[in-house]
């Protein structure tokens, strides 16, 4: 039986969590180095996240989660408001579910922020908005992600973006650069079909020099060539406002994901959520086409408990 402090209880974990012994689940992700988790702060999590927290598995903490981000549309309309105040509303979402994962020492957190489908067939009003937006949003949070030790990056074809758009992004990847806590990617000017013809034509740029002949392709070497090769696959996709789709969204990555669907508007998705999406997947059996795979039971720890309870 592990007994002692709520306190100890923290430093045991963010003791494991250093440890080298943490691991992401499958086997595509045994070749990864992982990231530090920075360290955490569980002591600033909100009382009800706190009670959430408590009654997950520390070992079994999935080491990346992916979030498509829908609703900011259907939040405003609710509200017979303007689409745009949706949006507003979901940058904010945006923010406090980062500071959230940031506490638990998430790795990687990648949002779905701007698709290449948004871009093309959304009113040009809606998109320059959604630009102004995301330069806003990074101008006035990036103290904040300096705060929470959180490193920016992007994926897509961000080289389409506005070019004062892609300052501020370059501004805030570099001022943030350094940061060892959780890494926030946003998916920006994004499609997963569009990654892959990157990838293909990397690839094949690549073989083409080296001489490499066809049927020597590996899933590997696809691996290396997508925007997210320097990150482990998600372990939990998201997708708030009750959809049943993947929507282009990290499709070669998410092969073995849980998905978790939330009907909750992203405008009002919270730390809190997050961690009941957690929750939920640590209470699936992950096979990876095998026979099963659990995390290991973690023996019951009445402080935990008794924390979990209030
Ligand atoms: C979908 O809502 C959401 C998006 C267009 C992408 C997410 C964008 C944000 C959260 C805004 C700002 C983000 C950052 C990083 C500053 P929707 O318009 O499709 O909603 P609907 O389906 O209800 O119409």
């Amino acid at each position: 039986m592990r007994g002692g402090s709520g306190l100890d209880y923290i430093r045991r974990i963010s003791a494991y969590r250093h440890s080298g012994r943490f691991r992401a689940y499958g086997p595509q992700n045994e070749a990864f180095r992982l990231r530090p988790a920075g360290t955490l702060r569980i002591h600033e999590l909100t009382s009800e996240e706190r009670a959430i927290y408590y009654t997950l598995k520390p070992e079994c903490l999935p080491e990346h989660v992916a979030i498509i981000m829908d609703g900011n549309g259907r939040w405003a309309g609710s509200r017979s408001l303007k689409r745009f105040l949706g949006h507003q509303q979901g940058a904010k979402s945006v923010q406090l579910v980062t500071e959230t994962a940031s506490r638990i020492g998430l790795p990687w957190l990648t949002l779905y922020a701007f698709s290449l489908e948004n871009n093309l067939r959304r009113p040009k009003a809606e998109v320059n908005f959604l630009m102004r937006l995301l330069k806003s949003y990074l101008e006035s949070n990036v103290q904040r992600m300096m705060d929470n030790n959180v490193r920016i990056r992007y994926i897509g074809r961000t080289h389409e973006l506005p070019s004062e758009v892609q300052d501020r992004m370059q501004w805030a990847q570099e001022t943030t650069a350094r940061n060892t806590g959780t890494t926030l990617t946003l998916a920006l000017n994004y499609g997963a079909r569009s990654e892959m013809v990157d990838a293909f034509r990397g690839l094949a740029a690549e073989m083409r020099q080296k001489h490499m002949p066809i049927d020597r392709i590996t899933e590997e070497d696809i691996h290396r060539h997508l925007y997210t090769a320097h990150m482990p696959d998600p372990d939990l996709l998201i997708r708030t406002s009750g959809e049943m789709r993947v929507s282009n969204y990290l499709l070669w990555q998410i092969a073995y994901t849980e998905i978790f669907v939330t009907e909750r508007l992203w405008p009002d998705f919270r730390g809190i959520h997050l961690l009941e999406a957690i929750a939920d997947f640590q209470r699936r059996e992950r096979r990876f086409g095998g026979i099963g795979e659990s995390c290991g039971e973690v023996e019951e720890n009445p402080e935990r408990i008794k924390l979990a309870a209030g």
